[in-house]
């Protein structure tokens, strides 16, 4: 540990409330069986599914149905990436203290809760896809690699002035807060099929407490830089929202293809889903907790990351 992490060590830190204190009755891992899938109902949300609102695939029931299949097993896909090669190496780090922060003992002990509630995440989710592949004769290999992974790479390749575990660090804490709101119209919607209802109502009991853990964690970074490293930093957080917000257009393409529309069709199909000011407005919805996360960090303040924002249309 260093010097200047132990002068990091603040009286808020001291008094922190630790969101893990039922986590032996209620984390998914510890204590919640494996959910056995079944095709009564769609299985993803229509109105979280770009490509099921086109006409040539809502109109077709077979097509519609696939098309919700794929979207589910895109989600567990980029979700089960975020935390083997995010969320779980970001912990590690705190737990070992190798991050310019310096936390309690509990907070610590709450890095490790969610190491495992983010392993047994990934574990459930696995044996879903095996089921949803065994049952519907799809294959998750279609959508390739996740394009928030090639794009986050370009992002800290770009950037001289920060480390990329910095820069992965803040990443991480953008991407825990944004599950539990983009996913919670999930369990009550009874059009989908319960045990996928069932699995992300446990994902997001678990995944609230990280979004309070790391919201906190969030303004320990921030308050950490110094006023150079903010502009720097703040520049930054717009760009990684975007990135990880934007519609994954190379699995939407491979999955068209796959379902046999020609790659023209494909192209068209795209295009007419995917108009720029409605992605604007789509990716702006769904950044609001991050925002907020932002806004009561005092991220704002500083008046050349606020005009990033702005330039993202993030903010008026
Ligand atoms: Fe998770
Ligand atoms: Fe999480």
């Amino acid at each position: 540990m260093n010097l200047i992490a132990t002068s990091l060590t603040s009286e808020s830190q001291k008094q922190y409330e630790s969101p893990f204190k039922d986590w032996d009755e209620s984390s998914w891992i510890r204590s919640k069986p494996l959910r056995e899938v079944s095709f009564s109902g769609l299985l993803f949300r229509p109105e979280l599914t770009p490509l099921a609102w086109h006409p040539k695939i809502s109109k077709e029931p077979d097509l519609y149905k696939a098309i919700l299949a794929y979207r589910l097993l895109e989600n567990i896909q980029l979700t089960s990436l975020i935390e083997l090669n995010y969320v779980n190496p970001i912990c590690h780090d705190l737990v070992q203290e190798k991050t310019v922060i310096n936390l309690t003992k509990e907070q610590r002990l709450d890095a490790l809760k969610i190491y495992c509630d983010e392993g047994g995440h990934s574990l459930v989710m696995e044996w879903f896809v095996q089921q949803v592949e065994t049952i519907s004769g799809l294959n998750h290999k279609v959508l390739e690699q996740p394009h928030f992974e090639l794009n986050f790479q370009k992002l800290v390749d770009a950037e001289y002035n920060l480390s990329p575990n910095l820069i992965k660090l803040f990443m991480t804490t953008i991407l825990e807060t944004l599950y539990v709101e983009a996913y919670s119209a999930i369990p009550q919607d009874e059009r989908i099929a319960p045990a996928v209802r069932a699995v992300i109502e446990d994902h997001i009991t678990d995944e609230n407490k990280h979004d309070i853990y790391f919201r906190g964690i969030f303004t320990l970074l921030w308050n950490s830089l110094s006023e150079l490293k903010k502009e720097q930093v703040g520049q930054l957080l717009p760009k990684m929202v975007r990135t990880f917000l934007e519609p994954d257009q190379i699995a939407a393409h491979n999955i068209l293809q796959y379902l046999g529309f020609s790659t023209v069709d494909s192209d068209r199909i795209l295009e007419e889903i995917y108009v720029p000011e409605k992605i604007t407005q789509n990716i702006r919805r769904a950044a609001k907790p991050a925002l907020k996360m932002f806004e009561e960090s005092g991220v704002f303040s500083i008046s050349s990351v606020k005009q990033g924002f702005e330039n993202y249309q993030f903010i008026a």
